[in-house]
């Protein structure tokens, strides 16, 4: 992002007594920008977060806002505002009272107060409930005055842990997309903290993902789907079938290589990665790359005849385990209205793309496409 950056982290370490909470994270954050920072429990999402917004001391790096370094500047001069995850509205205050808090703490006028309370109902679609008490709203509407309270101030940077964690599962799809147009409108710099990978990739320009307090990857959704640098990234996003293998003949000219996987011998595509003979790589596969024919005989390359050891239908998706002469692969089929639904035990052919991703074998991190 070089110039552009509007938050910097660089190389921010932090400690608990043993424990390393964050071990030289850096990042970029460019204006404007919605990014993700997800990874399992307890890998220093938080910690990060409170070390952004200054209410933890880093041990060792720097937070960088517009180009100044603030690490000595207080919380509340910062112009980043942090909204937690169980909101901490004040339960006695109205809804207007509880965004026009930190107006009335800045010495706000009352007219001008009044009309900035106006301005962020509208905008969190939240229009005449200004003088009903938290405990008469919503979860989703809790969640909105949160929201409004939070952008009050105008913050340049707006920091969002966990913040639909405590919504029901339709509610918080709902809430996605509302969080994400009021950011867009807004045009509010945010960084978003969730250890939920579809809400991290639906609401996201760029995902930090993140383990045992350091950074694995940085990319766009598809680059960290598609892409995946090691298998940590490849696993913690989404399920993925990865195929142990040894090259055995590469062909510069088509750019493929044939590789002897643990199901047999697969024709990939090599894009721009180089594999030599010999070398020992995962294919990664993800399910919904993986066809499934019942043609009886299998093809010359990349097709298996297994057989549906078990099945999942999940609506739009039907999960199948298919074993393939003992390795298990999982496979999505979607539409089963058209499709069918396939039965246990069912012949079948899993047929294995050409075009897939590969991690080198020895320390299954360097990627190679
Ligand atoms: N104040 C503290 N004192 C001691 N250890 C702490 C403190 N805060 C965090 N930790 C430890 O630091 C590590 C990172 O914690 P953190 O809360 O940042 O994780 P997280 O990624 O936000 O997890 P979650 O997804 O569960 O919210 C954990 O091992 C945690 O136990
Ligand atoms: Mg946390």
């Amino acid at each position: 992002m070089g110039d552009e950056a509007m938050l910097v982290v660089n190389d921010v370490h932090k400690s608990f007594g043993h424990v390393g909470a964050l071990r030289g994270v850096s990042a970029d954050i460019a204006k404007g920008e919605l990014i993700s920072f997800l990874g399992p429990s307890g890998c220093g999402k938080t910690t990060l977060m409170r070390i952004i917004c200054g209410l933890t001391k880093p041990d060792a790096g720097e937070i960088i806002l517009e180009g100044r370094v603030i690490n000595d500047v207080p919380p509340d001069r910062r112009g980043i505002q942090m909204c937690f995850q169980n909101y901490a509205l004040f339960p006695h205050l109205t809804v207007a009272g509880n965004i026009s808090y930190g107006l009335q703490v800045h010495k706000w006028k009352k007219d001008k107060i009044k009309a900035r309370v106006e301005e962020l109902l509208h905008l969190v679609q939240l229009e005449g409930l200004g003088d009903r008490r938290i405990d008469e709203i919503s979860g989703g509407q809790q969640q909105r005055v949160a929201l409004a309270r939070a952008l009050a101030l105008a913050p340049k940077v707006l920091l969002l842990d966990e913040p639909l964690s405590n919504l029901d599962a339709n509610l918080r799809v709902h809430m996605r997309a509302t969080l994400r147009e009021i950011q867009r409108k807004v045009n509010i710099t945010t960084i978003f903290v969730t250890h939920d990978q579809v809400e991290a990739m639906t609401i996201s320009d760029r995902l930090v993902v993140m383990n045992q307090g350091a950074v694995e990857q940085v990319g766009s959704p598809v680059e960290i789907y598609e892409k995946p640098r090691n298998e940590f990234v490849a696993k913690f996003i989404g399920y993925v079938n990865m195929l142990q293998g040894v090259v055995k003949d590469t062909s510069d000219a088509s750019r493929s290589a044939v590789i002897d996987t643990e199901l047999g011998e697969s024709e990939i595509a090599l894009g721009d990665s180089r594999l030599s003979r010999g070398e020992k790589i995962y294919v990664i596969i993800r399910p919904e790359a993986i066809r499934l024919d019942i043609r009886k005989s299998t093809g010359p390359m990349n097709s298996f005849a297994g057989s549906i050891r078990s099945v999942m239908y999940a609506g739009s998706t039907v999960k199948y385990t298919v074993d393939v002469g003992g390795k298990d692969l999982i496979v999505d089929e979607y539409d089963p209205t058209t499709h069918g639904i396939r039965r246990m035990g069912e012949r079948v052919v899993a047929e294995i793309p050409r075009n897939v991703h590969i991690l080198r074998a020895d320390s299954r991190t360097p990627v190679l496409t």
